[in-house]
């Protein structure tokens, strides 16, 4: 039995969970502007401090119960004493819907060695704090029990379930389950989840709190949310104790991924992540899922091309979701090495501006790869200057040397062939047909089809470049390019290396 159907409740623990695990933790300024971003990613509940922490953490709860939009649960923590709960519930008085959450170990491992306190003790404690923090918040809010270390409750299990079942006759609707140190594998405590669940009574909302010590949490938070745990603890950036809480971003898109209507705005995500790495000071890891620099690097030759090939659709090749989806606004990142091929050259250079076919793509890939293979990734630029010594100057046997018009319409053409001078006049329609005828005359094969002039940008200067088109040996159809800011002189260019591009293809 689970509750799939039932919308997942996000309960953000970024500034409590999250800000007991910075450097320098959160004054009351900096916690209402996470506070504020939070509500707009649209979360349904706060966990805004540990008012018995430090006077500055009270007065933060204080402030964001304060400015609390009504329908956002705010909710303090407190352990199970009467002095943490008369603060927690004084510093969330002004909030409309208000939640004490009060906690206690009941690992075994935990209550003999830390709490130094029996079983029976703990329970105690906790009924009657629990019993404690409903008379205090009365009617204007409820409560919530977390067992802590509950991941690490496998072998008093149904000590813990017994417990729960008078807490909740205490008062509490909400019991929260956390994975505090990540020791149990995801499919463990989702079976541990699931018991709770069956055992307790319908209306009581279950929660879990994962920690991430081995990198697990969003898998068995995912995973919690399909066997009954309604209320998803989560942290932006995934901060928290060590090696942080639950990441909301990832437990979101999964979610969403796995066609659940996710109540958040996820348009809000990436920028959301960007400002939290800032106010933080912890930054965002080059591969992070969904948010790290590298999450949208294609490196491998299979996957670019995979990638290219579904750049524009909703579900891509080589990623989990669109990068609008959370607000990304940089596209997936083609970058060069000796894994990569054709289609990143392709890219690369589209993306900077120039012209290029896939077959000429082809044919330079063996140049970026080898230029890749010494010195790691190539920049745009290293690969640019690529196109422009083998597209726009390919070398070869052909070498122009000179072009002299006469004036009765006569052309003197003076070229290298290895190291063979030419000096060959002749006439003909326009200086094109006049090379070409020339070329021929001294005996080489040249079968031109066609031509056409642009206009390119290259940096700061506007200059003309020609592509002919020629037909190889082997019947095919050769591009090749000349670039120049005279006109004529892009279309010798242009010639040239067409030559050179047929006869590097002969060899
Ligand atoms: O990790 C944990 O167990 C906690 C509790 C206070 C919920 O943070
Ligand atoms: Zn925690």
């Amino acid at each position: 039995m689970n509750n799939t159907k039932k919308q997942p409740f996000f309960y953000d623990i970024t500034l409590r969970d999250g800000n007991q695990s910075l450097k320098k933790p959160w004054n009351t300024y900096e916690k209402e502007l996470i506070f504020n971003h939070l509500t707009e990613l649209g979360v349904q509940g706060v966990e805004v401090g540990f008012a018995a922490a430090s006077d500055m953490d009270f007065e933060a709860c204080e402030r964001l119960a304060k400015i609390s939009p009504d329908n956002i649960v705010i909710s303090a923590l407190a352990r199970c004493t009467q002095n943490d709960i008369i603060k927690a519930a004084e510093s969330i008085k002004s909030a409309k819907k208000q939640r004490i959450h009060t906690f206690i170990a009941m690992s075994p491992f935990n209550m003999e060695y830390v709490l130094n306190k029996s079983p029976n003790d703990v329970r105690k404690q906790a009924i009657e704090a629990v019993k404690f923090a409903k008379e205090t918040i009365g009617k204007n809010g409820e409560v919530q029990f977390s067992v802590e270390h509950f991941g690490d409750c496998m072998e008093n299990l149904d000590f813990v379930i017994e417990s729960l079942k008078d807490i909740v006759k205490a008062g509490a609707t909400i019991i929260n389950l956390p994975n505090t140190v990540e020791r149990t594998r995801p499919s463990i405590f989702v079976s541990m989840v699931e018991k709770v669940y069956n055992a307790l009574p319908k209306d009581i909302i279950i929660s879990v709190h994962n920690h991430n010590d081995l990198g697990m949490a969003t898998a068995t938070t995912v995973e919690s949310y399909f066997k009954g745990a309604v209320q998803l603890e989560c942290a932006l950036n995934g901060l928290g104790e060590r090696a942080g809480n639950t990441n909301m971003y990832e437990v979101a898109v999964a979610l969403h991924n796995a066609g659940i209507d996710v109540p958040l705005n996820l348009s809000k995500i990436y920028e959301l992540a960007l400002i939290i790495s800032d106010m933080s000071n912890v930054k965002i890891y080059e591969k992070a899922p969904l948010i790290g620099p590298e999450a949208l690097a294609h490196r491998s030759g299979i996957h670019q091309d995979g990638a290219i090939k579904t750049k524009d659709m909703e579900k891509g090749a080589y990623r989990p979701i669109h990068p609008s989806l959370i607000g990304r606004k940089d596209d997936e990142k083609f970058g060069f090495t000796s894994q990569s091929g054709k289609t990143a050259i392709y890219e690369i250079i589209s993306e900077a501006g120039y012209p290029i076919t896939l077959g000429e793509a082809q044919r330079i890939a063996p140049i970026a790869k080898e230029a890749a293979e010494k010195i790691g990734e190539l920049s745009t630029r290293n690969i640019v200057d690529i196109y422009y010594n083998n597209v726009l100057t390919v070398k070869g046997a052909f070498k122009f040397v000179d072009f002299i018009k006469s004036d009765n319409s006569s052309i003197k053409l003076k070229f290298k062939y290895n190291d063979n001078d030419y000096e060959i006049e002749t006439t003909g329609n326009g200086p094109i047909d006049s090379c070409i005828k020339a070329i021929k005359k001294a005996g080489f094969e040249c079968e031109f089809l066609n031509y056409e002039q642009k206009a390119l940008n290259m940096g700061s200067d506007a200059v003309g470049m020609t592509i002919m088109y020629f037909k190889a040996p082997d019947g095919s159809t050769i591009i090749s390019r000349g670039c120049d800011e005279n006109t004529f002189i892009a279309n010798i260019k242009a010639i040239f290396n067409g030559l050179n591009i047929i006869e590097n293809m002969r060899k």
